[in-house]
């Protein structure tokens, strides 16, 4: 062991990654990966390098965890590096592997080597991030003997880090140390002890960290990372006012590096990449809207004029937070109004994230840029930052980073840029009368004096996404939005032609270079001909058609252009045959620009009909999904039982746990998650007017009450308040009087700060009778085994304490329903109880689509208040609050669903507050159809077996 057992013991007595302490750990110095070293990854003030190559991190966050199906973890890491992303950051979630200290699973859903493994054949870098403490809106049950526990958690989890960082040949290029942890004498320790224990386990990758803004922690001195990087969420997260922008963006991203004087690039762990939504908020749709495309191409490239050249998107996928993995600050879905949706669907920020992150690949002088002014062209209300490449000591690319001043400003401005290249200075547009213009919210980065693969780019006022030799000519694509004009202009050997196949074009020639004027609109292939060089095929789209380009890397040098499908997930060739992998959502017109050698081109493994065009490019026809019948839920027969024997006096529960009464809160009796019920006794008397409660279970818990049997009522929740005390009214009986209550929890706090609020308890915190001061003996039961967790394979957060999740009636094959009631839903019962409802349905989906579903849960009266929970398959994948929303609709992944097969859902409905009891109604819902080589594997949800003590 590398850290003092004095410190770990000192520790596990404060508790708490705040309350790490120094005793006098001799300094050490951490044999780190530093730039002198000539492993892999290394790095400079300008970049990262990997195998000696400067690359541009484009990396997205990416949490596993949120979507336990790990046949889909390929899909989303294919749809990212199919944008170019080049890395996912993933938070290893601690509590989601270990049901309690000393047990660790890494099998099935928690398979992370099956994550390493998916990710090297998509072949996408991952930057770790396990913590100890990860916040990321998930819930944590960390409390005793801190140091002993993260060192036994990292002791787990770091083998898998060791053999899959890149220095073995894994996909591992980075490990961020802790999470946004405050600066502090302590926090050095404690930082310094969690780096010597990932140096000790084997990891030699550099490592980073993610400060929460900019408060200059760990860059230095003691705990230091090798690379440094502040968070940054310029936008916050209130998606109620989903079109308010702050007047301006943040502009001193590169002085505040600068000052640290560290020769480390700029690093953007977490930049905002969408929002989390609380109970009762505007919904995802707003956290879209509010982190829109507008926002990434105003954001994100203010980032790269501020030399930025290493950034993460929180999220890039945002998932679910199934079972009990959320924090009361969010409900269960965690779309996060990310590129990529909650249900895998591409977003029109993900495609401008494509148009962005293939033109940093491609563009690399980008990647070793000077700062040189902001050159204020002839319009005040525009701001361009030139940045100035340098390589081996000489002015090479030139790129203007345009924005208005007022980045919220929604105003048409026209202007002109002044550029200054080898060649000369000019100002743009040249074509008189034509102008660049920023139409409102939007960024353009303009590249000027740029070599590209043939050819040298003088300039171009339209922005470029890519271009690539691709056979014996090169292709490129320029665009902006649709009926904004575009100067292109290429340095050229001998007088040239310009030769448009579609669209309006002017061109200019002389023996040194080629003027291409047009306005964009659709696309207009353009044929750029000299003696003496390669043809150039330019692409100039719209914008609306330019998301639809792909330029896939068929190997290092070579990218193909495919125009028109959803999505391109990759390229290869192998001969003759271009084998295009990707996914449509109706019948698709693709064009395909292909080096000449190409004879065939086979969509997802079947010959397409390619004809060849006037230009040399292919185009086909793809043919669009067929649909998939959807069962009607709301026509089926469900079973119905009332579930919650224990507010009845004689319920038994001798089995319980006893339940100290200075000390209710649930996880010291090894209960952390979901429903939790207690039981209370008291001989009573008349004397015994009422019960005064203190419950706490987070923002957006609820809790009901029965008294000798009787419903008392209870606290519906709202999105603000996570504890409540209350009185409830008795008339006592003499001799035994039984309370029973039940708590639905919503999570423990996340720790922003230092104040150990994830410690907070969960249940009843305290209970005193009115009118006596009589104890009352109080019993306590969770879900069923406590930490000794009986479903393994589901794990420790997807069952609570309802005895109904205690007995398995959420898992397929309970045989005991066939003596349920018969019902249709929407379901009333008149008693304020728990409510159980199954049912099975069939899904039978054709092959080669892909049909992501979710439950929608449909109740418009809200006379009632109750959650309910939804079970897939024994798999708890969502938690609806119908007084407070907003979440309608729960995504629930293929394998989670089987596509093949029968499913069993389960809800089960608690009361809260108000008396009458009934259910909402339940359906099934597609959020599109698409075509796909895809194959999901359903996940091992095995069945419902006799429990013990249930029937
Ligand atoms: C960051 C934190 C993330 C996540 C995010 C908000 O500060 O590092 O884990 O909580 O805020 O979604």
């Amino acid at each position: 062991m590398s850290i003092d057992p004095s410190i770990a013991a000192a520790v596990a007595l404060l508790g708490g990654a705040n309350a790490a302490v120094d005793r006098g750990l001799s300094a050490r110095s951490i044999p780190a990966t530093s730039s002198n070293d000539t492993g892999p990854v290394t790095w400079d003030k300008y970049s990262l390098m990997i195998n000696g190559q400067r690359t541009f991190l484009f990396c997205g966050e990416f949490h596993y965890y949120r979507l336990p199906s790990p046949d889909l973890w390929r899909d989303v890491l294919e749809k990212m590096k199919a944008a170019n992303y080049n890395a996912a950051s993933v938070y290893f979630n601690w509590d989601y592997h270990s049901a309690k200290q000393g047990v660790y699973d890494f099998q099935g859903v928690r398979d992370i080597q099956k994550l390493f493994d998916i990710a090297k054949e998509v072949g996408i870098y991952i930057v770790t991030r396990p913590g100890p403490y990860i916040n990321a809106e998930d819930d944590s049950t960390t409390d005793q003997g801190y140091t002993d526990a993260w060192m036994e958690w990292l002791s787990a989890v770091d083998p898998y880090f060791v053999k899959n960082q890149i220095t073995q040949g894994g996909q591992i290029i980075l490990n961020q140390i802790e999470n946004e942890f405050g600066l502090s004498k302590d926090g050095r320790i404690y930082m310094q002890n969690l780096e010597y224990k990932f140096r000790d386990d084997g990891l030699k990758i550099p490592f980073t960290f993610n400060d929460v803004s900019q408060t200059r922690a760990y860059y230095e001195g003691v705990g230091s990372v090798d690379i440094y990087g502040q968070d940054s969420y310029p936008l916050g997260f209130d998606c109620s006012h989903p079109t308010v922008w702050p007047k301006s963006v943040q502009t001193n991203y590169r002085n505040y590096y600068n000052s640290l004087n560290i020769s480390e690039p700029h690093y953007i762990p977490e930049f905002q990449g969408g929002s989390f939504d609380p109970w009762g908020g505007p919904g995802y749709a707003a956290c879209g809207e509010l982190t829109n495309e507008r926002f990434a191409k105003v954001y994100y490239k203010n980032n790269y004029a501020q030399g930025l050249t290493m950034q993460s998107l929180y999220m890039s996928y945002g998932g679910t937070s199934w079972g009990a993995l959320a924090a009361p600050v969010v409900y269960t879905s965690y779309d996060y109004g990310a590129p990529i949706s909650e249900g895998r669907l591409l977003t029109p920020k993900y495609n401008e994230i494509k148009l962005q992150a293939t033109f940093l690949h491609t563009a690399t002088p980008i990647l070793t840029t000077e700062y040189v002014n902001r050159s204020v062209p002839d319009n005040t209300n525009i701001v361009d930052s030139v940045l100035q490449s340098v390589q081996n000591g000489m002015p090479t690319a030139q790129f203007h980073v345009l924005r208005q001043v007022q980045t919220s400003s929604i105003t048409k401005q026209d202007f002109h840029v002044n550029i200054n290249i080898t060649e000369g200075e000019y100002t743009l547009p040249q074509k008189a009368g034509t102008y660049v213009t920023l139409n409102g919210r939007d960024s353009k980065i303009l590249t000027a004096g740029y070599d590209m693969s043939s050819h040298r780019l003088l300039y171009s006022t339209s922005e470029l996404f890519s271009h690539s030799n691709v056979g014996s000519r090169e292709v490129a694509m320029v665009y902006a939005y649709p009926g904004e004009y575009g100067e292109t202009t290429l340095a050229i050997k001998s007088k040239a032609t310009a030769k448009a196949y579609s669209g309006q074009i002017s061109s200019n020639t002389s023996s040194s270079a080629i003027q291409i004027n047009y306005q964009h609109s659709g696309v207009n292939p353009i044929v750029i001909s000299s003696h003496g060089s390669p043809d150039l095929l330019l692409y100039v789209a719209d914008y609306t058609e330019a998301v639809k380009f792909w330029a896939p890397e068929i190997n290092n040098n070579t990218r193909v252009f495919v125009y028109g499908p959803y999505l391109v997930r990759d390229a290869t060739l192998t001969g003759s045959t271009l084998y295009l992998r990707g996914d449509v959502n109706g019948t698709t017109q693709i064009e395909v620009a292909a080096p000449e050698n190409v004879r065939q081109i086979r969509w997802n493994n079947q010959r397409v009909q390619a004809k060849q065009t006037k230009y040399g490019t292919w185009t086909a026809t793809l043919g669009g999904p067929s649909s998939m019948s959807i069962p009607d839920l709301s026509k089926q027969q469900w079973k119905f039982s009332p579930a919650s024997p224990e507010t009845s006096p004689n319920f038994d529960d001798s089995q319980w746990t006893v339940a100290s009464n200075n000390a209710l809160g649930a996880d010291k009796y090894g209960y952390h998650v979901n429903s939790l019920w207690y039981r209370g006794e008291f001989a009573g008397g008349s004397n015994v007017t009422g019960i005064t409660l203190e419950t706490q279970g987070g923002t957006g818990y609820g809790y009901a009450v029965w008294i000798n049997g009787n419903f008392s009522g209870g606290f519906s929740g709202n999105s603000s308040v996570g504890s409540d005390t209350r009185t409830f009214a008795i008339s006592s009986n003499s001799g035994k009087n039984v309370v029973s209550v039940l708590v639905f929890t919503v999570g423990h706090d996340e720790e922003g700060g230092t104040s150990d609020s994830f410690k907070h308890y969960r249940g009843l915190g305290n209970a005193t009778l009115v009118g006596s001061s009589e104890t009352i003996t109080w019993k306590i039961q969770g879900n069923l085994g406590g930490e000794d967790i009986l479903d393994t394979i589901r794990g420790p957060l997807n069952e609570g304490g309802l005895y109904g999740e205690r007995a398995g009636w959420h898992l397929p094959g309970y045989p005991g329903d066939a003596n349920w009631t018969s019902v249709s839903l929407p379901h009333q019962f008149g008693t304020p109880q728990v409510a159980w409802y199954r049912t099975n349905f069939t899904l039978n989906a054709p092959s080669g689509m892909d049909v992501p579903l979710g439950v929608q849960v449909t109740d418009s009266d809200r006379s009632t208040m109750y959650r309910a929970l939804l079970f897939i398959n024994g798999w708890q994948f969502g938690r609806y609050a119908n007084n407070l929303g907003p979440q309608t609709l729960f995504y629930v992944p293929e394998g989670i669903l089987n596509y093949h097969g029968q499913n069993t859902m389960a809800v089960a409905v608690i009361p809260l507050e108000k008396a009458a009891v009934k259910s909402p109604q339940i359906t099934l819902k597609s959020y599109g159809t698409f075509t796909t080589d895809l194959t999901v594997t359903s996940v091992n949800s095995p069945a419902w077996s006799p429990r013990p003590g249930y029937q």
